[in-house]
């Protein structure tokens, strides 16, 4: 029986996205979640976060899986249980902005196919970049919630997050996530910002934060104390180091409160015990590594989050150069400096987390620079809190000052899904597709190369069975 508590904690359980995205390089199958969703849709959970971030791109790429068939399976599977994604705002759930077009089409299919809740944030928390996707998503009759990325700096007072905080609300959010992805977010700093959003917005407050640091579990202590409605938390076996703090752990914490989520802890367990083996398994194949299990204090020191150290390591592994890691590590707050102190969350956190390792590999700073880098110096990704280093726009931008874009950036692009649905029309099965190609034009096609050498030896099979069977 789930809320027993007079005010009951939710739980958005991420243990099928964010948890496995941030211990095992979202590696886990549709064919390995499937057996456990029908004991997980009787927990009582909020949610269930399983789709989007990086597990579209990782569906596609690494494991050969239609994402939208994943998707499709989960619903069929969580029958009282709301399906949660994540959503990149303009970026969707790829590494660049995209046209209106594309990500009101996007919400459409994602709601369509099972999702209920869209979580949508912008990696530079410039909101001019929600608010398609937000609004796609009222109309769709979606729940849209807004994510405020966290991050630290002079520019992020109190009153710059209940500022964001009420514009998301105005904008249409249904209710709004702090997301602290790299957990820097300490217990007393939480139940401060939990206090003011709660009393300058009228909206639900959920929060999401890592273990990266250690601190997580007190940091939901205090939250909760402090009216946070909403906590994110993940399946023991995938839980703590980069991921978020334990399910049980903290359904145990507020039993007999008045917080108490009134969860079956044997319920629980049997959950646990599924994920268990996958856990042993992926240890010993070193797709999980011990590293990022304990507790890892530079998080706080550089404010960089798990996924990109490990990015980071394999760039610097690439070239020889892993002896440079420390070096690089100081270099990124000076690389989020110039730009302007962004949050450094995808795909924010590899433009900076990149440009870092240029610029000390390079031996000189920005001698080179990738397109991305370029971008956001332009405006493409929107607008920082703080403005960019003049010297870095002179130094990168040169001639191609006159061309930085001070609106949004989508304003300017013309509608694409047209010339996208023209561009891969030979591969198209189902609408889906054109959105698999809009986002990973490369990758998506080369899943619908091996889908459809897939389905020929099915059908090849097929056919010698039945010339087997049915001699002519
Ligand atoms: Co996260």
């Amino acid at each position: 029986m789930a809320g027993v508590g007079k005010k009951p904690i939710k739980i958005t359980e991420t243990v099928l996205r964010d948890a496995h995205q941030s211990l095992i390089a979202t590696r886990m199958t549709t064919e390995q979640m499937l057996p456990i969703i029908d004991k997980m849709d009787k927990v009582g959970y909020h949610a269930v976060e399983c789709w989007g971030g990086a597990t579209f791109d990782a569906s596609l790429r690494f494991l050969k899986e239609d994402p939208w068939d994943r998707l499709r399976k989960l619903k069929a599977g969580f029958k009282n249980t709301k399906l949660q994604m994540l959503f990149r705002g303009q970026n969707i759930l790829g590494y660049r902005p995209y046209a209106d077009d594309v990500v009101e089409y996007f919400v459409q299919k994602s709601i369509a196919n099972g999702i209920d809740i869209i979580r949508i944030f912008d990696c530079l928390n410039d909101i001019r970049n929600l608010q398609t996707a937000v609004t796609a998503c009222n109309k769709e009759k979606g729940h849209a919630q807004v994510a405020l990325s966290y991050t630290l700096g002079d520019a992020y007072t109190l009153d710059y997050w209940t500022d964001i905080a009420k514009k998301v609300e105005d904008m249409g959010a249904n209710s709004l996530c702090i997301k602290d992805m790299a957990g820097l977010l300490t217990p007393y700093q939480a139940e401060e910002l939990v206090k003011a959003l709660k009393s300058s917005t009228t909206i639900p407050v959920e929060l999401h934060t890592h273990y990266t640091s250690g601190v997580a579990s007190m940091t939901y202590m205090k939250a909760i104390e402090a009216g946070v409605d909403i906590i994110d938390t993940a399946m023991s076996p995938f839980a703590l180091g980069t991921s978020q703090p334990a399910t049980e752990v903290m359904v145990e914490a507020f039993r007999g409160t008045e917080y108490d989520t009134g969860f079956d802890q044997m319920l629980l367990k049997e959950i646990a015990d599924y994920f268990k083996p996958m856990r042993e398994e992926a240890l010993k194949s070193g797709l999980m590594n011990p590293k990022v299990l304990g507790v890892d204090i530079q998080t706080l020191l550089y404010q960089v989050p798990g996924g990109m150290l490990s990015n980071m390591v394999s760039q610097l592994k690439e070239q020889n150069a892993e002896d440079k890691f420390t070096e690089v590590l100081e270099e990124i707050p000076r690389v989020r400096k110039d730009l302007g102190e962004p949050p450094l969350v995808t795909p924010s956190s590899q433009i900076v987390g990149t440009q870092a390792v240029f610029n000390v590999l390079f031996g000189e700073r920005y001698k080179m620079v990738n397109g991305q880098f370029k971008d956001v110096l332009l405006g493409k990704y929107g607008q920082t809190v703080k403005p960019f280093n003049p010297e870095v726009i002179d130094k990168v931008l040169g001639e191609e000052k006159k061309d930085v874009v001070t609106c949004r950036y989508a304003d300017l692009l013309e509608p694409e899904l047209d010339k996208i649905e023209a561009e891969m029309k030979q591969w198209k099965q189902q609408d889906e597709d054109v959105l698999s190609y809009a986002l990973f034009p490369q990758v998506a096609t080369e899943f619908f190369k091996y889908r459809e050498a897939q389905q020929k030896k099915v059908d090849a099979s097929v056919a010698d069975t039945k010339n087997g069977a049915y001699p002519v």
